[in-house]
């Protein structure tokens, strides 16, 4: 570990312990060197921090979310990071329910009821300390024909993926944890970006992205075996997948709107396959129109990403859309997250695939890229990472 702890750091640590035991007995008012803290009852929209895996993965989307990759600081070794793991630790568990982390300078801004959570991840590097050995499926992605990777954008050694159904709560959030990563890494990017899983009634929906894609019918329902093998590694651990990708919504819009239906091979309406009639339909990617054309073209993007010509295999995406502005001129894009078990087998295949003949390829550029081990969960008194860094 570099440099000394702050004295906020410190505290922080001594105060992990309080704030943990605190997290079972419901109501909870921590002491602050600026004065009492509010008492902070964790809401039932707000989910465990504890269990097998981290519990972001398979819940809903939430509206607002923030990355941030790290580099590791040259001086931080396997014991280092272990120490950082479990001070993030102390932040995750007070945090998700909506108590101050320990420590925390502005305790006010931390609410309950937000669904605040906070998912992390390492990068290859990572794995190249003395002491730890990269787990089996896990690899960096190699650039595609298509990229137009931008450093800004790319890489990371440690990422920490904060979603809440609040603006304020995320900033805050990734203020701590970010502070807290001081000693042993520092910032190498930041994305911001927003999703709409819940329709204005309050009922669930897919979400849609900036092209008014339907996106997200396609992927393993949580809570369902798919689900479970495509998304979760033996050990309870998953891999992460993040890539920036710039849509080119100007040239989108000069489609006609069957075009932009043909390019996936589903409706614009509802998401329904070309072939069918409601969101959820199977494709059928042998259906031919009256000319004998197949309705959902060889290059469509879903029948292109379809497990069935992916040897069966599948993803989880959990996209974002996001907005980048620079002075007058506005940047839209898919910052596209996608996890599996194994992301050399999964993953890097659909990839070369879709680089290869994905018709949206003329209107999507990538300009980021990073992949990460997303470690299993954490159960009370336990830390995040520990099978791996412990
Ligand atoms: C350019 C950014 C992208 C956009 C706008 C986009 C959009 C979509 C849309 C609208 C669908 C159909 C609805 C659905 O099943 O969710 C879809 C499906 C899918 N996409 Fe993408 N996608 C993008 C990039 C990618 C990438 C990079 C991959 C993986 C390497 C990927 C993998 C998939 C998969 C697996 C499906 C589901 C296919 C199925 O089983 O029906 N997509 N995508």
């Amino acid at each position: 570990m570099t440099g000394r702890p702050s004295r906020r750091q410190l505290f922080g640590y001594a105060g992990a312990a309080a704030a943990g035991a605190a997290v079972t007995g419901g109501a909870v008012a921590l002491s602050h060197n600026s004065g009492a803290v509010p008492t902070r009852t964790p809401l039932p929209r707000d989910l465990s921090p504890y269990g097998e895996h981290q519990p972001a993965i398979a819940a809903t989307s939430p509206k607002h979310a923030e990355l941030v990759a790290l580099t590791l600081l040259p001086s931080t070794g396997k014991a280092a990071l272990g120490r950082l793991m479990r001070l993030w630790t102390s932040d995750i568990v007070a945090l998700g329910s909506g108590r101050p982390a320990p420590g925390d300078t502005a305790p006010e801004l931390a609410v309950p009821g937000v669904a605040l959570t906070v998912t992390v991840g390492f990068g290859a590097k990572v794995f190249t300390l003395p002491g730890l050995t990269r787990p089996r499926g896990f690899s960096d992605i190699p650039v595609m024909s298509h990229d137009r990777l931008q450093p800004g954008w790319t890489g990371g050694d440690l990422l920490i993926l904060v979603g809440a159904d609040d603006a304020v709560s995320v900033v805050h959030a990734v203020q701590r944890l970010v502070a807290d990563a001081a000693p042993f890494a520092k910032p190498l990017w930041r994305q911001t970006g927003f999703w709409n899983a819940t329709a204005p009634d309050g009922s669930p929906v897919t979400g849609r992205n900036l092209f008014n894609q339907v996106d997200g019918t396609g992927n393993p329902a949580p809570g369902t075996p798919e689900f479970d093998s495509t998304v979760w590694a033996p050990d309870g651990s998953t891999t992460l997948v993040v890539r920036r990708i710039k849509l080119n919504l100007q040239t989108w819009d000069e489609l006609t709107r069957s075009e932009q239906e043909r390019s996936v091979g589903r409706k614009l309406s509802d998401g329904a396959p070309l072939t069918g009639t409601a969101e959820h339909d199977e494709l059928d990617l042998e259906k031919r129109d009256a000319d004998g054309r197949l309705m959902i073209a060889e290059n469509a993007h879903a029948r292109l990403s379809h497990h069935s010509v992916n040897d069966g295999r599948r993803i989880f995406r959990k996209g974002l859309n996001y907005v980048h502005d620079t002075g007058a001129t506005r940047e839209s894009g898919l910052i596209f997250l996608s996890y599996q078990a194994d992301l050399v087998s999964q993953f890097l295949p659909m990839l070369a695939r879709l680089d290869a003949a994905d018709a949206l390829n003329e209107w999507t550029t990538t300009i980021g890229s990073a992949a990460f081990v997303i470690p299993a969960g954490f159960s009370e008194g336990g830390w995040l990472g520990r099978a791996l860094v412990g």
